[in-house]
């Protein structure tokens, strides 16, 4: 069967690196738009055979060039995305509302088949961060102009190269106190990324009647029960201290000054919704395709990095049992 072709955008990040696989895997060709490709080349590059992938630098708004790339498309997957705005081009605005839209525009003069574009859950109720709200907008323009668009709103995506779990770790493996905003009782639905890159392959083989799909993982956690799990995987212990919200806000007003912020206010008001289906639209479980992946089995794999010995202190590599054998 003839490969179908698939332009994404933000195909090098944490998602981006799991949908090219699953994708080229399946016999989909794949174009991967990047900023950069220098620096996200050779990542991109390696997640497929070199038949099935092809890379593409291009400033997102540079619309005649990534016009060009339409013209071959059947399916176009927009990732990009930011946590917090950075100096000039890099608002929330631009990001998340005016480019998707220009993606929606594109699709629609190009007759592609299909338009996924990955938002995020719980914006609806967010409705003080402006996350959420450049999200939400970008969300309406998206079905506005191309409305078999369809709309995928995943809860905290983790996985070995995330930004998620990867940094608690290593926070919780430094710091002898970990805050708990909100008294660490938000609740999350932590999906694997390889679940969602599943529903989204389902998706873009088979369609969907719902224009918008709540995403999210087997299990709901509170934001202190996954520190709790994290310490137990790294063998540590800490204090979770509930924090004011005044000195929590102090923080991240210092905290999203650093170049990379660790918190930033935005995220502080965001972090005070649970994030867990609205019931208001379909949830993957809904359309048939569950999440199968729990957070603390697939964090396991990869957690003992953090622990003190790091594979030594697994019973595998155990100094001791290798001593006794040699
Ligand atoms: N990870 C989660 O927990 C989570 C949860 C809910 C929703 N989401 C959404 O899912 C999408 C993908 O998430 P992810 O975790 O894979 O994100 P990620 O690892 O941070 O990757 C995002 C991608 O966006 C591109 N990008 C970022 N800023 C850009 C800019 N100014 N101009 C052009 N491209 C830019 C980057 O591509 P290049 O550097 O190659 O250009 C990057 O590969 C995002 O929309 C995110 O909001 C993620």
């Amino acid at each position: 069967m003839k490969a179908k072709n698939c332009l994404i955008f933000g195909g090098s990040g944490q998602i981006g690196s799991f949908l090219i696989r699953k994708l080229t895997k399946n016999n989909v060709r794949v174009t991967v738009v990047t900023r950069n490709v220098h620096q996200k080349g050779l990542k991109i590059k390696t997640q497929a055979n070199a038949g099935y992938i092809n890379i593409v630098e291009a400033n997102i708004f540079d619309e005649g060039k990534i016009e060009k790339l339409f013209s071959e498309a059947d399916y176009c997957i927009n990732l990009v995305g930011i946590l917090y705005e950075k100096k000039r081009g890099n608002t929330f605005k631009n990001i998340h509302t005016i480019f998707p839209t220009l993606l929606a525009k594109l699709c629609k003069k190009h007759t592609l088949e299909n338009f996924i574009h990955v938002s995020a859950l719980g914006i609806n109720e967010a409705i003080d961060s402006n996350y959420a709200i450049s999200k939400l907008e970008g969300e309406k323009k998206i079905l506005d102009n191309f409305p078999k668009s369809i709309i995928l709103r995943p809860s905290i995506v983790f996985s070995n190269s995330d930004n998620f779990s990867t940094q608690f770790m290593t926070l919780l493996s430094r710091l002898p106190i970990f805050p708990l905003y909100y008294s660490g009782k938000t609740k999350f639905m932590p999906i694997h990324c390889s679940d969602l890159t599943d529903i989204i392959y389902q998706i873009i083989s088979q369609g969907s009647d719902s224009q918008i799909i709540e995403c999210v993982g087997p299990e709901t956690l509170t934001f202190k029960e996954i520190l709790e799990i994290l310490l137990n995987l790294i063998n540590k212990k800490r204090l979770l201290l509930p924090m004011p919200l005044a000195i929590a806000r102090l923080s991240a007003k210092f905290f999203q000054l650093l170049p990379k912020p660790l918190l930033t206010e935005d995220q502080l008001r965001l972090l005070k919704y649970d994030n867990i289906p609205s019931g208001k639209y379909k949830t993957n479980s809904d359309i048939g395709l569950p999440s199968k992946l729990y957070f603390k089995d697939q964090v396991k794999k990869y957690s003992y990095m953090w622990r003190d010995g790091g594979e030594f202190s697994t019973e595998k590599y155990n100094l001791k049992n290798i001593e006794k054998k040699n």
